[in-house]
């Protein structure tokens, strides 16, 4: 058997862009869609209600630290991460290699995987991809991620190279060890670096092992973001027109609607929840900084387009009180506001794709941003 239950159907394009559906066990996706990270079985600062309230039907959750906190087994025996968080909508996972290489102390890489101490208490773990395949399954991932290595930038080609063949070979080995069930999906990770000839040498190897979906690796790590948009216009026209396409791990406003126009179906970034932590908020007429002395005695919303708490409730100057007096409710609100907008630029990019005006939008949008009313 392989995935029925779930499937993907493209049911508009407009230029390389296009509108999509995802049907998966735990419920239906529409795309392209941005996926709010929640690293360790919670978006930090959000209810799951709340979640689901600006509009997300998807989420992601980390291998690396379930497994390392509170375990896997225990997630898999207190009924998965689905009950477990009460999110009952469908969960992606990110498969660990990433995490362990950003997160982890003392590493070491072999063919087999990859042996790390854990960044939480120093205890030293293995992760092989038929280990991570097995996270992924006790946690009850509604997709899972192929294990993978994301090398550094910049490195040299050869190390590029050699990095994406043992991704591949590893892509093997969770594409035998993954547990197939109806509604749930492998996801192989493209990578190859900035490098076309590597990049279209991994999408071969990927599309002949068979995935649900694909996902485009190894971007957003420090490259310009021209060559992120030259990568993925030598990649993505190589991966299968009628499975999902995700950029992992990115991004700004900017760099996703550059994505989607390319083809790019699915997103996930901790931008707009970590930036919300951190008193940043993303608005139609650009960024701004809460903590910023010009908004305390601003009576506005902070964007008076969204329909979020922040915005329909709250000033300016008391958001900036938040932050600055370092109430939880800052966080909170900032974060929610940050995820509405997110959410409501991707049903703008889904109406825009569905409509044929993507162009249009995009023109307008950048003009929009480039106000810049922070
Ligand atoms: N998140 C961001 N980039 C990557 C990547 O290249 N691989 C994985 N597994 N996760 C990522
Ligand atoms: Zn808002």
């Amino acid at each position: 058997m392989s995935g029925s239950c779930f499937s993907f159907t493209v049911t508009a394009t407009d230029g390389a862009a296009r509108l999509g559906h995802l049907e998966t066990a735990h419920g239906p996706v529409e795309t392209p869609v941005f996926m709010p990270v929640g690293t360790a079985g919670t978006v930090k600062a959000m209810m799951p209600e709340s979640v689901a309230a600006t509009g997300a039907r998807i989420i992601l959750g980390n291998t690396y630290h379930l497994m390392l906190r509170p375990g896997a087994e225990r997630v898999a025996a207190l009924g998965g991460l689905h009950r477990f968080m009460d999110w009952p909508g469908p969960i992606l996972t990110d498969s660990g290699g990433f995490q362990v290489m950003s997160l982890a102390g003392l590493r070491t890489l072999t063919e087999d995987g990859v042996t790390f101490q854990s960044h939480i208490d120093g205890s030293r773990h293995l992760l092989t991809p038929e280990r991570s395949m097995e996270i992924q399954d006790q946690l009850d991932a509604t997709i899972t991620m192929a294990f993978d290595e994301c090398p550094p930038f910049p490195a040299e080609k050869q190390a590029v190279a050699d990095s994406m063949r043992r991704s591949m070979r590893w892509a093997r080995r969770s594409r035998e060890a993954f547990r197939q069930r109806p509604g749930y999906a492998l996801f192989g990770i493209n990578q190859g670096g900035i490098h076309p000839d590597l990049r279209a040498e991994s999408a071969e190897a990927l599309t002949a092992l068979g995935f649900e979906g694909y996902a485009v690796g190894g971007l957003a790590v420090g490259e310009p973001f021209e060559a992120m948009l030259e990568t993925l216009e030598a990649t993505v026209p190589l991966l299968p027109f009628d499975r999902p396409r995700y950029l992992m791990g990115v991004g700004r406003p900017e760099d996703i609607v550059a994505a989607v126009a390319r083809g790019i179906d699915m997103f996930d970034c901790v931008m707009p929840t970590r930036s919300g932590r951190t008193a940043k908020a993303f608005t139609r007429t650009g960024d701004l900084n809460l903590r910023n002395a010009r908004h305390r005695d601003d009576p506005g919303p902070l964007d008076p387009a969204c329909s979020c708490p922040a915005c329909r409730r709250f000033s300016r100057a008391y958001l900036h009180h938040l932050v600055r007096a370092e109430e939880i409710l800052g966080p909170m609100l900032l974060t929610w506001h940050n995820l509405q907008y997110y959410q409501d630029l991707m049903a703008d990019l889904r109406q825009a794709i569905g409509q044929g005006s993507l162009e249009t939008f995009l023109a307008t949008f950048h003009a929009t941003r480039a106000q810049g009313n922070g």
